[in-house]
């Protein structure tokens, strides 16, 4: 009994030890991820979680960032496993929006006192090159006080230099994981991790402010690949990081396997935000649809980010990268309102502001 004690003494003693190292000097090894990612003390876990809250807010205080999404085409080109808007997928209601209807969307969310839009599709040949960049010019003409994030996937280093002297300041491309072997698994042969990579440091080399990320819980992911993960994100060093869930689209070959968990996601928020203290770690829509509370939970867990939904209502429930996808019924204005008052009621507050990178 005693040894025993001794022993849970000794082991919190070395769960302590990693997350001050972590706070103190932004570091962790692979060992010291996975005793993170599995220990069940209640008291470690809350500590990870209250030292990467505080850690945000020496930066950041109590002001959460929002960002109007337009999810403006559903078309793909690409037939990622795991994602409903696949090009196989025959299930999904394709669409595309006009510029006009995008513009429109962009109007809305100025209204609402959104400074960010981020432009999101998938890789959709009929938005050429010549396309994007007359809309990033629309916008920045129209709104030159705020920031134009595209997430619209691999293009050549060309096609992003172009769109960035077009006026768009940010770029998103999840890497999904940085482990070679765990990449193949969940895309088909003609995407390749080395490409995402090229892509990536092409972004950051032309000056966009750079997100990359990865689902939680996707399909054979281990404690090995997400340490590759944080190892790319400290080579990269991006300004953003999106994680979320991994969650089944019944429609997709992986549709069978289990959804990543509230409880994982929180704790690799709270290690990313301690590896990375300025970084723009968002509160995602997938973690709000796995639990009711997901995005209240990730800002206490050290996001301070949240992307509300500007797409015309018509069009949200198509664009289902996964199941039961919260807010697809909902106007923009009735998702500023719910989110201001989901962070008011955690103490934080949500401000109309570019939200720039803090580092
Ligand atoms: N569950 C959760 N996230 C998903 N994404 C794509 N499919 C899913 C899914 N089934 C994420 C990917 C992509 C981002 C736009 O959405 O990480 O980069
Ligand atoms: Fe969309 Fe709550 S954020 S309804």
């Amino acid at each position: 009994m005693r040894g025993q004690t001794e022993e849970t003494g000794r082991y919190m003693e070395r769960e302590s030890e990693i997350t001050e190292r972590l706070y103190e000097d932004h570091q962790i090894s692979l060992d010291g991820l996975r005793t993170l990612l599995t220990t069940d003390h209640q008291e470690c876990i809350d500590r990870l979680f209250a030292y990467a809250q505080k850690t945000a807010q020496s930066i950041y205080g109590n002001r959460v960032y929002i960002r109007g999404l337009i999810e403006f085409t559903n078309y793909c080109k690409n037939n990622c496993y795991y994602c409903g808007i696949r090009c196989e997928n025959k299930h999904a209601e394709r669409y595309r929006l006009t510029e006009e209807e995008i513009l429109s969307c962009c109007e809305t969310g100025y209204g609402l006192g959104f400074r960010t839009f981020v432009l999101q599709g998938g890789e959709d040949a009929c938005f050429t090159d010549e396309r994007i960049c007359a809309l990033v010019s629309a916008i920045r003409t129209r709104y030159p006080d705020c920031a134009i994030t595209l997430s619209i996937g691999e293009k050549s280093k060309e096609s992003y230099q172009a769109y960035f002297d077009a006026g768009a300041d940010r770029y998103l491309l999840r890497h999904e994981t940085a482990d070679e072997t765990h990449y193949r698994t969940l895309h088909p042969p003609e995407l390749s991790l080395a490409n995402r990579k090229r892509c990536l440091y092409d972004l950051k080399e032309i000056g966009y402010q750079t997100g990359c990320g990865f689902m939680v819980g996707s399909p054979h992911q281990t404690v090995e690949t997400l340490y590759e993960d944080l190892t790319l994100i400290g080579e990269l060093c991006p300004q953003m990081v999106g994680i979320g869930p991994f969650i089944p689209q019944k429609d997709t070959p992986f549709g069978r396997m289990p959804a990543g968990t509230l409880d994982q996601t929180l704790r690799l928020l709270a290690i990313i935000r301690l590896l990375h203290p300025p970084v723009l770690l968002p509160a995602t829509t997938a973690l709000g649809t796995i639990h009711p509370k997901g995005r209240e939970k990730g800002i206490l867990a050290g996001a301070n980010v949240v992307m509300p939904n500007l797409s015309p209502v018509n069009v949200r429930k198509k664009y289902a990268l996964y199941d039961n996808k919260i807010c697809t019924g909902d106007e923009a204005a009735e998702c500023r309102a719910c989110l201001n008052r989901r962070m008011e009621d955690i103490g934080y507050r949500i401000v109309t502001d570019r939200g720039d990178y803090a580092g």
